[in-house]
C-alpha cells in the first residue's frame, strides 16, 4: 500500500473511537466501549491510527514514561487491509516515539513469533498479573 493512500495521525483529536472499538472489539483485543476506549488512548503516551481517506483501517499504542520504560499494546490493522505493511508502519511508528526506551509487550500465543520482526526477544523472566486470569489462563499465555 503506497504511502499517499493512507495518512498516519499520532493524536487522539478528530478520532472516531466508537470506530476504534469496533476494530479492537473484532479481533478480540479488547471489549471497551468507545468514550472508554477514548480514555484509554487519551492516557497512553504514544498513539497511532492510520486512516484512509475518513476511514480507520489501523491503531496501535503504548505507555510510557517516555524516557526510560514503554510497552506497546492494541495493535490491529483492519482485516481487509492486512498484510500490506499497516501493522509495521504502525509499530515502527509506536518505536519511534520510544527511541531510548526499554520497550516491553505481551501478544497472544497464536502470534508468538510477529514482534521477532521489529528485534523483540522472548524473556525468560518476566510476571505479570492480570485481571480475567483465567481467560489467560485458558488460552495459555502463562509457563505454567
Ligand atoms: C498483526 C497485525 C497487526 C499485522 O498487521 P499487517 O498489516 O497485517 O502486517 P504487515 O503487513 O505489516 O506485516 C509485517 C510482518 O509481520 C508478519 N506477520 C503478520 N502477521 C503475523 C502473525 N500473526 N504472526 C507472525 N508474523 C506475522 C508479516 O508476514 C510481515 O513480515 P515480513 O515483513 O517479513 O513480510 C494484523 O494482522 C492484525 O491486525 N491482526 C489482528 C489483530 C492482532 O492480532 N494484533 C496483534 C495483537 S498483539
Amino acid at each position: 500500500m503506497s504511502e499517499c493512500e493512507y495518512e498516519i495521525i499520532d493524536s487522539c483529536e478528530n478520532i472516531d473511537f466508537a470506530e476504534v472499538s469496533e476494530l479492537l472489539k473484532f479481533y478480540g483485543l479488547s471489549d471497551l466501549d468507545g468514550d472508554t476506549q477514548k480514555r484509554v488512548f487519551q492516557n497512553s503516551y504514544v498513539t497511532i491510527f492510520v486512516k484512509k481517506e475518513n476511514e480507520l483501517i489501523g491503531v496501535g499504542r503504548a505507555i510510557s514514561d517516555g524516557i526510560t520504560q514503554g510497552a506497546i499494546y492494541n495493535i490491529a490493522v483492519k482485516d481487509e487491509y492486512r498484510g500490506r505493511g499497516l501493522g509495521k508502519r504502525i509499530v515502527d511508528e509506536i518505536l519511534t516515539r520510544l527511541a531510548g526506551c526499554n520497550v516491553v509487550l505481551y501478544t497472544h500465543p497464536k502470534h508468538i513469533g510477529l514482534y521477532e520482526h521489529w528485534g523483540f526477544r522472548r524473556m525468560r523472566t518476566s510476571y505479570a498479573k492480570f485481571e480475567r486470569e483465567e481467560y489467560f489462563e485458558q488460552e495459555g499465555f502463562f509457563v505454567e
